[in-house]
């Protein structure tokens, strides 16, 4: 018997202790023996959870455990969360994770305390929910240059996205059902206005180029300005509007960020909906590559840990390579302003305009969204330059959205 403890016994926690029960036989199987949860960490009590009489207040409890092999941390938020994961590292204990908060704040330093320890940290449910996208990149790209990453990152987002696109709903009614569904942050600011999603991204972006980025730093855009005038417009082009988390290397820079796009109907990510996450990664030999699945939600994002748990458990035996992620310098990181992509402009004006905007931006893509108002797409440039070039022959847009192409 194995003698794991659960740190947070939230939506994500109670759900991984599911899974294990749910699951136990193949999970046994995987891990040679079976995986007992001998403590959940949490302020509350659970009188009525099966589990309730293992619940503990106290940390201590379990660092100074010896039978404890494993920490699967579910809290949230980077406090105490990121103090329990650092102790239980130094106490010898593997970790595993689903907080993106924790990953991309202390990523560099728990990576690092976790090869001095000899145990490890992993953290599959950080980002995409139940989606396989970690240990993927860390071990089926891994003989490949990683291009680009771009996705629908978050659920809550995606969910409100696509109620207010196919049934004209209000932000703040979507936002509480994704809420009342166990999607959404304690905090919903994390999510609706992008931080969660930079988050992740900045994790991804590790994975692919090593280098940690702040999370606080990149460029970062969330829903709460999007209204029907945006949709309409995503319409108009055979678009979706999607809130996307970017990161690419350009001349040696990585460049991050997140907001949101208007998306193609040619890219499989415009049809991702939902609570749904879609990752696409560009890379040098496989090319495109998409993974998709249930970006969050109690019993998915709770199989991405449990997946965790069952690596660690079955290869106890071996000492594992860990990521090598240094943290980004502001030398390391490419700026906004130089940043190239198609981009649409929502602008207020006549027909003769809009023919003087096409020719600007350099394109024939045009389309009148209501009376008085049209949308152009720009030609690849600098956002600097597409804003200068409307400027020059007095033209101001009313909002600009990226494209992904
Ligand atoms: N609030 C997050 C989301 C949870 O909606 O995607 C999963 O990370």
């Amino acid at each position: 018997m194995m003698q794991i403890a659960i740190l947070g016994f939230g939506v994500v926690g109670s759900g991984t202790a599911e899974v294990l029960t749910e699951n136990k036989k193949l999970i046994t199987a995987h891990c040679g023996e079976e995986v007992s949860v001998k403590y959940i960490l949490d302020l509350r009590e659970f009188p009525d959870h099966p589990l309730g009489d293992r619940v503990v207040h106290d940390i201590n409890v379990i660092l100074n455990d010896p039978e404890v092999v494993l920490v699967a941390e579910m809290m949230g938020g980077s406090h105490p969360a990121y103090e329990f994961t650092s102790a239980a590292l130094k106490a010898g204990k593997h970790v595993v994770t689903s907080n993106k908060e924790v990953v991309a704040n202390y990523g560099v330093e728990l990576l690092t305390l976790a090869r001095e320890n000899h145990v490890r940290y992993l953290f599959e449910a950080s980002v995409g929910g139940g989606i396989p996208i970690i240990r993927p990149m860390q071990t089926d790209l891994a003989s490949n240059e990683i291009i680009a990453v771009s996705g629908i990152l978050n659920g809550t987002t995606n969910f409100i996205l696509t109620k207010m696109k196919n049934e004209g709903a209000e932000f703040a009614d979507v936002l509480k059902q994704a809420q009342a569904m166990g999607y959404a942050e304690a905090n919903p600011a994390a999510d609706v206005e992008g931080l969660d999603a930079a988050r992740k991204i900045v994790i991804l972006a590790a994975l692919a180029y090593g280098v940690l980025i702040d999370p606080k730093t990149i460029p970062t855009e969330g829903i709460t300005k999007i209204t029907g005038l945006h949709t309409a417009t995503a319409d108009k082009l055979g678009c979706a509007v999607k809130l996307i988390g970017h990161t690419e290397r350009i001349d040696g820079k990585i460049y991050a960020a997140v907001s949101p796009y208007l998306v193609p109907a040619s890219n499989p990510i415009s049809h991702v909906d939902d609570v749904f996450n879609g990752i696409l990664v560009d890379t040098n030999m496989l090319g495109r590559a998409l993974f998709y699945g249930a970006g969050a939600g109690k019993l998915p994002t709770a199989s991405a840990v449990v997946a965790d748990i069952i690596d660690i458990l079955s290869h106890r035996a071996e000492e594992r390579k860990l990521p090598d992620w240094k943290n980004a310098a502001p030398a390391d990181i490419a700026d906004k302003a130089d940043y190239i992509c198609r981009r649409c402009y929502l602008i207020e004006g006549c027909p003769q305009c809009a023919a003087k905007a096409k020719a600007a931006l350099g394109t024939e893509i045009c389309e009148f969204v209501e009376d008085g108002k049209f949308a152009v797409v720009s030609r690849e440039m600098s956002e600097k330059e597409a804003t200068a070039a409307l400027a020059s022959i007095g033209l101001q847009a009313v909002f600009c959205l990226p494209v992904l192409d």
